[in-house]
């Protein structure tokens, strides 16, 4: 019979003065959340009979997640980013919130404050000229009744061959890949890019060992990030996945759902081979104007 004590009265005071219980300083809401994460914690060290050598790996772990900035990478890999997502579905459908293009994680690689410009732009530096594969990408934003939005901003951002984001991968020119178009009167944005590969965890990182050691590859297929909002509508956070990859239903970071897999159409022009990609969005509309917003998640900013 294994000793508990973690339902005991002594050890929940003691956990809510651990959490600021016993004083009136701080804030409320983080002394509920701490209190409830020691009280869960202690749980499950008793449940699972964590031994002492687990529970000092899994603090170094923690060190070394934050040290390599991957925690943003393990909360999409372990499913829980996509849980939100899952949340946030069931709470609309609930309020009768439905319709428009299905929302996706956001992930950790978005860069605030990329070039803006107007109906279309070209979104690569041509540093990957010969070797990466022209894709040219275009499509309207819509409003719940199908018709065009102008004015709405189509952000989005991708990855280039190699599967890296500029920012991240230093090697990049700054904001590589990333752009911020308005669309034009007919709701249009057109963007000449490049076709991205899908990428994996850093293998010696962090991430990738928990996946290792949960028999977990830790891949994303083909994809590009999007931010849609429009004035009075509901802000989108959303991916296209790019059918045909290996990885498009086996998908790491759980992104890919019905309704955001693109289809990647190749030609053969007079200067080579190309891609065509076609891709329409449709907002709801907004209840609130906080609604127009995207979360307030901490993100990075390309220094001037
Ligand atoms: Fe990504």
């Amino acid at each position: 019979m294994t000793v508990k004590i973690s339902h005991t009265a002594d050890i929940q005071q003691f956990f809510e003065k651990a959490a600021g219980f016993d004083n009136d300083q701080g804030s409320p809401r983080l002394k509920r959340i701490i209190q409830r994460l020691l009280q869960d914690t202690a749980r499950l060290i008793e449940d699972l009979e964590i031994t002492e050598d687990e529970f000092w790996h899994a603090v170094d772990y923690l060190n070394r997640l934050g040290g390599r900035g991957e925690a943003g990478l393990l909360v999409a890999g372990l499913g829980i980013e996509h849980f939100i997502d899952l949340l946030q579905d069931a709470k609309d459908a609930e309020a009768g919130l439905t319709g428009g293009t299905p929302r996706t994680i956001e992930g950790p690689l978005y860069v605030a404050g990329a070039p803006l410009a107007q109906g279309e732009v070209r979104m690569d530096d041509g540093s990957e000229e010969g070797v990466a594969t022209v894709m040219l990408l275009e499509g309207q934003v819509l409003d719940p009744q199908g018709q065009p939005l102008a004015g709405a901003i189509v952000d989005l951002w991708h990855a280039n061959t190699r599967g890296t984001y500029s920012f991240f991968d230093q090697s990049q020119s700054a904001y590589n890949l990333r752009r911020r178009i308005v669309t034009d009167a007919e709701g249009r944005y057109r963007a000449r890019s490049i076709v991205p590969s899908g990428y994996g965890c850093d293998p010696q990182g962090p991430t990738q060992e928990c996946l290792d050691l949960l028999g977990r590859h830790g891949q994303r297929p083909a994809h590009v990030h999007f931010f849609i909002s429009a004035p009075g509508h509901r802000h989108l956070t959303t991916q296209i996945n790019l059918a045909g990859d290996k990885y498009l239903w086996d998908d790491f970071a759980y992104a890919t759902r019905d309704g955001l897999v693109g289809e990647v159409v190749f030609h053969e022009g007079a200067e080579g081979r190309y891609a065509e990609l076609k891709f329409d969005f449709q907002l709801q509309k907004a209840q609130a104007s906080a609604d127009e917003q995207r979360s307030g998640r901490p993100r990075a900013l390309q220094e001037a």
